[in-house]
């Protein structure tokens, strides 16, 4: 095995030039054979990550896959915590990811120290965590749920249990709108749902009458309310696929126009604008931790076997348990 450089540690990747003349793609496919590795990705990574992938998917169903694949090595293509999701699954496998960088202004939303404050505060309250938060916060929660089965993991509750969700308020918010609770909500956000311009959704709306509008539950309640579908990246995509209009405004990031493209090519799909891109300098519907993965760093990440995901064992032994809890209320989902 090749010896990890400093400057790597120090960058957080692998930092070696290819070849221009390399077929990224073969090569990633090939090592995945000769090495028996799996690369997942989500929805959100660039199109063509998503292409070379075995498995494209949500942060429900990529736990899922993860918790079943006989790889020896799994490439989690998406940000960190799906990399520890994927670990705490696997401990007896190896996990990569392309760019430790990869962070989510979600996950670092809450802190654990001062979840454990507030759970402190608040004697008596199970404590619900969405996926997009750290192995440390995982480790202080009952049980996990994805956007994808919010709704049916806080349903398994008894009508009276005293609940605490995070971090995401405005998923928080449409659970609560959605199952009748009143559950105490963690005051986070992610940068990217939390940028989009509802004035520049209706624009687009008027510009194309016809066109529905798919919506992430981790947007804010005015560009919920004017949804005509809200749902997990997967939920979006099926309602896409499944209804019988053929314009979509997306408002969630826009890398999973890909599949819907490639899902439904007669099909027109809108990116929602964001609020303030210009003013800014960036694409803020797109998520710049999913796009820090790249085929030349997944190429790189497969050649060194290396950023890999390491979890403290106490920390994963706690976290595993509300992964497991959630993954079992969802087999009713699949
Ligand atoms: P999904 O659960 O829909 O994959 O969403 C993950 C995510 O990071 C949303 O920002
Ligand atoms: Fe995190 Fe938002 Fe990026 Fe999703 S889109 S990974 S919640 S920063």
């Amino acid at each position: 095995m090749v010896e990890v450089k400093n400057s790597w540690k120090e960058k957080g990747y692998v930092d070696e030039p290819v070849s221009a003349d390399l077929d990224l793609s073969a090569e990633i496919r090939r090592m995945c054979k000769e090495k028996n590795a799996v690369v997942l990705a989500h929805y959100y990574t660039e199109g063509a990550v998503q292409d070379v992938a075995d498995f494209v998917g949500d942060s429900l169903a990529l736990a899922q896959w993860a918790a079943k694949t006989d790889a020896d090595i799994i490439v989690m293509c998406g940000v960190h915590f799906m990399g520890e999701t994927n670990k705490i699954l696997c401990p007896d496998k190896k996990v990569l990811v392309c760019d430790l960088n990869a962070g989510c202004s979600l996950a670092d939303s809450c802190d654990a120290n001062d979840l454990k404050v507030f759970m402190d505060e608040h004697p008596g309250y199970k404590v619900v965590s969405y996926v997009n938060t750290t192995a440390a916060v995982k480790a202080l929660t009952d049980v996990v749920v994805t956007s994808s089965n919010a709704k049916l993991v806080i349903d398994s509750f008894p009508e009276d249990e005293k609940l605490i969700f995070g971090p995401d308020k405005n998923l928080g918010n449409y659970i609560n709108s959605v199952t009748g609770r009143n559950m105490l909500l963690w005051n986070g956000g992610c940068h990217v749902h939390g940028q989009f311009s509802l004035e520049g959704i209706l624009q687009l709306k008027k510009e194309h009458p016809a066109a529905k509008v798919l919506v992430h539950p981790e947007c804010p309640a005015p560009i919920q309310a004017i949804a005509d579908r809200i749902g997990s990246t997967a939920g979006l995509l099926k309602f896409a696929i499944e209804d019988e209009a053929t314009e979509f405004i997306v408002a969630t990031e826009s890398g999973i126009l890909h599949q819907m493209t490639r899902s439904c090519p007669d099909k027109q799909f809108y990116p929602a604008p964001p609020e303030t891109s210009e003013a800014i300098g960036c694409q803020c519907n797109e998520c710049a931790f999913m796009r820090l993965n790249t085929l030349k760093k997944l190429y790189n990440t497969l050649k060194y076997e290396w950023p890999e995901i390491i979890v403290d064992e106490a920390v994963a032994e706690k976290a595993i348990k509300p992964i497991n809890k959630m993954l079992e209320i969802s087999k009713a989902l699949k």
